[in-house]
């Protein structure tokens, strides 16, 4: 049986896509079997993020309405031998299925997989209700800013209003100036403010963009906090008592 993790956010832009693709790599590194579901049906991003580029054939609306089978959409990593990858569909109008329908899909590949990773979209449409419809907990991901805190709490408030009720907070891009100059809030108040027990902290990293953009693995290199950040969440997920980081921003590399 796999645990089936949707990652979601409220707000866009607050790296749900860069959790995902890194909590991936991190996971199966530690020999876990993971499967990224891209959820943000027309506007997907999770293919790059994992390195794959436009290799996909299938995506998940093709196995849902018949023109593949499912496991013919999913696409193994060519370098972590235990991630495999199934696509969003480019265009949205292909997604016009009920949420149930991929709840099932996913359902049929939870023998085959220790975790499903479920890269959410920004809002809570049609696209949202699919992946929590298939989830059986959540990662709320968030930034130190005012707007993306309102939006999580009420991501958090409509997962756990339907029926997911493990939903934990990652807080990214966070910068100890902005805290020590009271530019943003403290990892407490953020957490008092959304209302969800923390899984980990993630500073903010400029060489991930920089990373990202030359197709290059942020989980490669463990000199980056970013990247340890990532590994120290993925073992949280498996249950590992490890303490949060005591973040340093550094520049580009
Ligand atoms: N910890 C971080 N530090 C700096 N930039 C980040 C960090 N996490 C993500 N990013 C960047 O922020 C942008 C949005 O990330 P993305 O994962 O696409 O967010 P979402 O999926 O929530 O829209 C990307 O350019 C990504 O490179
Ligand atoms: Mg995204």
């Amino acid at each position: 049986m796999s645990a089936v993790l949707a990652i979601a956010s409220g707000k866009g832009g607050t790296g749900k896509t860069t959790v995902c693709a890194c909590l991936g790599a991190a996971l199966s590194r530690g020999g876990k079997r993971v499967l990224a579901v891209d959820c943000d049906f027309g506007f997907r991003n999770l293919d790059l993020a994992l390195g794959l580029g436009e290799t996909a054939v299938f995506d998940s609306a093709d196995a849902i309405n018949g023109i593949c089978d499912v496991r013919d959409a999913v696409i193994r990593h060519p370098k972590y031998k235990n991630l495999s990858f199934l696509c969003a569909p480019q265009d949205e109008k292909k997604a016009d299925f009920a949420p149930a329908s991929f709840a099932t899909l996913l359902r049929e590949l939870e023998t085959e997989y220790d975790y499903m990773l479920l890269d959410c979209p920004a809002g809570l449409g049609h696209a949202f209700d699919c992946a929590i419809s298939a989830a059986d907990r959540a990662v709320i991901v968030t930034i130190p800013q005012t707007f993306a805190l309102r939006d999580a709490q009420k991501a958090a408030d409509a997962i756990i209003g339907r029926g997911v009720s493990d939903v934990r907070l990652i807080v990214n891009m966070v910068r100890t100036r902005h805290i020590s100059r009271g530019y943003s809030k403290n990892i407490d108040e953020i957490m008092d403010t959304v209302g969800l027990p923390l899984l980990g902290v993630v500073p903010y990293d400029e060489n991930i963009s920089a990373y990202q953009n030359r197709r290059m693995d942020v989980m490669d290199d463990e000199s980056l906090m970013s990247a340890r950040a990532f590994s120290n969440i993925a073992r949280r997920l498996e249950g590992e008592r490890v303490p949060i980081l005591k973040i340093r921003n550094r520049r580009l590399r």
